[in-house]
């Protein structure tokens, strides 16, 4: 059986804080549990080393007075105390004279310790327990051997040892909930960004990551949130530009069909206007100008349409750009109420498509008296900036509101009642084919300014790309 352990990212960033502080804290008491031990069996052998050296003057004193049984009886008191494993005074041949383990007597010992002047630890095996051996020099090249256990001070050890595997027990305890409980906390906002991501997969652009650190994660999450902004827009956007083809394509049958039978009307109204006495019949001529009317209207919105939905190139020739502006002036039906300005400097014929610009142009301009119900003053500037010319058109007009600013230039916005909202979104679109450049500035109730730039030199322009 498998048993798939998926664990949350805070999980497993838990467990190796947890791991790391255990091994730490481990590797810490293991060390001091070692050094502990090491002190306890220094002072061990320190005191043993006293009493070997006392029991060899003792020895000593003994052999001075020729007290024989006494050196026994040293001996065997030498080898009491429980860790002792035995006491042996030893010729300097290697003979083995006394022993607290009496077997041992007469038996030799090859070792270089024999020949010890001073006293010296060292470790052996007795009947295969590890002891440690105290050899100290005694009369006339005789030695004393105190052999004692270790066994006590690994005990000792393994004390120490076992105190800190508790401890370490114990901070794992203590730690594995409390690093859990912050390493969740600290890495919340993570998991809710993964969630987001998980919600955004799933289509539901409309998220939003609370940002409340100025750290790294909150860094993540504003650009978590930058990039959804911009994933909405994009989606919008396809969305709109997959709308927008559907209409443009179908926009261009239908106004390729209507303008036939609208054609034909306007045919037929002017014969009616021809035959009617309209001064008798004042209120057919009227209906007739209504029809009329409705036809040109009909039939802008036509044309909007198709040039909306066709795709073609500006065919660039000299344009004199003063003579257009006029001529764009005169297409467009300016009320008395509205006084027009015009100061052109004198400026350089530009390259550019005269009947594109000529539709930028009215397009502005009508959107200009449109703006200005009430009347107003409608200014229009040209000068010449570098290598390119920049154009004017301001109104006194009702002004833009801020919100209404950035959707300007896109299809089918419009506030007006009779409005297709397509004008400035072809003006946008033949300025960009000009390398040019359109910005609006307004304020609702003042005005309006369209800034068109547009470059005298279409060759300039793509030398200046290149390089
Ligand atoms: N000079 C202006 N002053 C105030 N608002 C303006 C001005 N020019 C444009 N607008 C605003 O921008 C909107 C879009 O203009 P645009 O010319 O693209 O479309 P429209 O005039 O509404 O319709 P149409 O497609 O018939 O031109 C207008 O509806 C209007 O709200
Ligand atoms: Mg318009």
């Amino acid at each position: 059986m498998v048993v798939d352990l998926k664990l949350s990212f805070s999980s497993k960033v838990s467990l190796i804080v947890v791991i790391v502080v255990i091994l730490s804290i481990h590797l810490y008491a293991s060390i001091e549990a070692m050094i502990e031990s090491q002190r306890i069996i220094q002072g061990i052998i320190d005191e043993k080393r006293k009493v070997n050296e006392l029991i060899a003057f003792s020895l000593e004193s003994a052999e001075y007075q020729s007290l024989t049984w006494y050196k026994k009886y040293i001996i065997m008191k030498a080898a009491e105390p429980e860790d002792v494993v035995y006491c042996r005074l030893v010729k300097p041949s290697g003979e083995i004279l006394l022993s607290s383990i009496e077997e041992e007597r007469g038996m030799y010992i090859l070792d270089p310790a024999i020949h010890a002047n001073e006293t010296l630890v060292k470790s052996d095996v007795f009947n295969g327990e590890k002891i440690i051996v105290i050899v100290s020099p005694t009369y006339h090249g005789y030695t004393v051997w105190l052999g004692f256990s270790v066994a006590q001070i690994n005990a000792v050890f393994i004390q120490t040892y076992m105190q800190a595997a508790v401890m370490t027990f114990m901070a794992a305890l203590v730690l594995a909930p409390t690093s859990y409980f912050i390493v969740s906390r600290y890495l919340r906002p993570v998991k809710e960004l993964t969630d987001l991501c998980k919600e955004v997969g799933r289509g539901n652009f409309d998220v939003q990551a609370s940002v409340k650190s100025e750290d790294e994660i909150g860094l993540l999450g504003n650009t978590f949130n930058n990039m959804i902004n911009d994933l909405k827009r994009l989606r919008e956007e396809i969305r709109r530009s997959e709308r927008l083809s559907a209409i443009g394509q179908l926009a261009a049958m239908v106004s390729h069909d209507l303008r036939n039978p609208l054609t034909a009307i306007a045919n037929a109204v002017y014969y009616l206007k021809t035959k009617i006495n309209l001064s008798e019949n004042e209120r057919v001529g009227k209906m007739l100008t209504i029809i009329e009317e409705e036809v040109k209207h009909a039939d802008k919105i036509i044309t909007d349409l198709l040039d909306f939905s066709r795709v073609r190139k500006p065919e660039f020739k000299e344009v004199d750009l003063t003579s257009l502006v006029k001529a764009s002036l005169d297409n467009v039906k300016i009320p008395d109420n509205i006084e027009v300005k015009i100061e052109l400097d004198q400026i350089p014929p530009i390259e550019a498509d005269t009947e594109d610009l000529r539709r930028v142009f009215i397009n502005i301009i009508q959107n200009a008296v449109q703006a200005m119900p009430k009347g107003g003053k409608l200014t229009i500037s040209a000068k010449k900036l570098g290598e390119y010319i920049e154009l004017k058109f301001s109104d006194t007009g009702i002004g833009i509101p801020k919100e209404n600013l950035e959707k300007l230039f896109t299809p089918l916005f419009t506030t007006k009642a009779k409005g297709v909202g397509l004008g400035l979104c072809i003006c946008k679109r033949i300025i960009d084919a000009h390398h040019g450049n359109i910005e609006v500035e307004s304020e609702v109730g003042k005005g309006t300014t369209f800034t068109i730039k547009l470059p005298i030199n279409q060759n300039y322009i793509k030398e200046e790309n290149q390089n």
